[in-house]
């Protein structure tokens, strides 16, 4: 489902944008776009949605709706700056203990900050490594979330056996992305903002517009709410659902490991 294919040389090629590039490249070109913007990736995250990702956000982990329980654990990868975790223990009033997972220093550094700020290091411990690869026993978590996250991970097949292997049975996985748009007015329009707009934010926020191209591009390059769905069945979940929000510029998709 996935657009990842092999090389002549029997590396692996997948999409950095428009752009078709191995995998190893693939990676160390988003690590360069997410070192560029950390400091500046929050407030970027306000202005190019207006605001809406925390809506969406919040649509997660309400859909979550993690249990006022002690020893229950939640994995965040490609958790950045921590935002989904740090919702997620607000919702559990402080009981839920959250992994931050991400490969790049820059945004876990950020979130480090913003979880001493809040008050929240006690139940947040962050982890610099590969969702494709991730250095925990099988079974350890009760639920699995990424958002944002996942259309920059080269292997998309090998993130979502990753998140089956971790998660505890009955665990629960969801993930947060762009999506496809199914309205055709709000398509046009959200279009011009995505590339016209967003790249010139960046700019004038970041002084570079260059990795904003890159975020809109991946996301015109990511599987549509179907074929997604698939995949994740395809990685041995079961109950796979998926919830639109703002026409499909985000959607939500649900899986249980049974
Ligand atoms: C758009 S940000 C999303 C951050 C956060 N989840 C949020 O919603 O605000 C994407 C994140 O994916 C991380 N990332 C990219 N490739 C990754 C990989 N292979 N493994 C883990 N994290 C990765 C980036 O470093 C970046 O922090």
């Amino acid at each position: 489902m996935s657009e990842q294919r092999t090389t002549a040389a029997g590396g692996m090629e997948t999409s950095y944008g428009y752009r078709r590039v191995g995998a190893g490249d693939k990676q160390s070109l988003v690590n360069d776009v997410f070192h560029r913007v950390a400091n500046r990736y929050d407030l970027m995250n306000d202005l190019m949605s207006g605001g809406l990702h925390r809506l969406w956000k919040d649509a997660l982990v309400a859909w979550l709706n993690p249990p006022k329980r002690a020893g229950w654990k939640v994995l965040d990868v490609a958790g950045g700056t921590g935002d989904i975790a740090f919702r997620i223990i607000e919702a559990s009033g402080g009981q839920a203990h959250a992994t931050v997972l991400d490969i790049n220093g820059s945004m876990l550094a950020v979130g480090r900050e913003r979880a001493e700020k809040q008050g929240l290091a006690a139940g947040t411990d962050f982890v610099e490594a590969n969702a494709e690869e991730l250095p925990f026993a099988d079974e350890t978590f009760d639920a699995y979330t990424i958002a944002f996250g996942i259309r920059n991970v080269p292997r998309i097949e090998a993130a979502l056996a990753e998140a089956c292997r971790v998660l505890k049975p009955g665990g629960r996985f969801l993930c947060l992305e762009f999506s496809e748009v199914d309205m055709p007015l709000l398509d046009k329009a959200y279009e011009a903002w995505s590339f016209n707009a967003i790249p010139r934010i960046g700019q004038a926020v970041t002084g570079d517009g260059e990795p904003y191209a890159y975020l809109v591009e991946s996301i015109r390059k990511f599987p549509n709410q179907e074929n997604f769905a698939a995949m994740i069945r395809g990685a041995g979940f079961e109950r796979v659902a998926y919830r639109n929000y703002s026409g499909g510029i985000a959607a939500l998709h649900s899986g249980w490991k049974l």
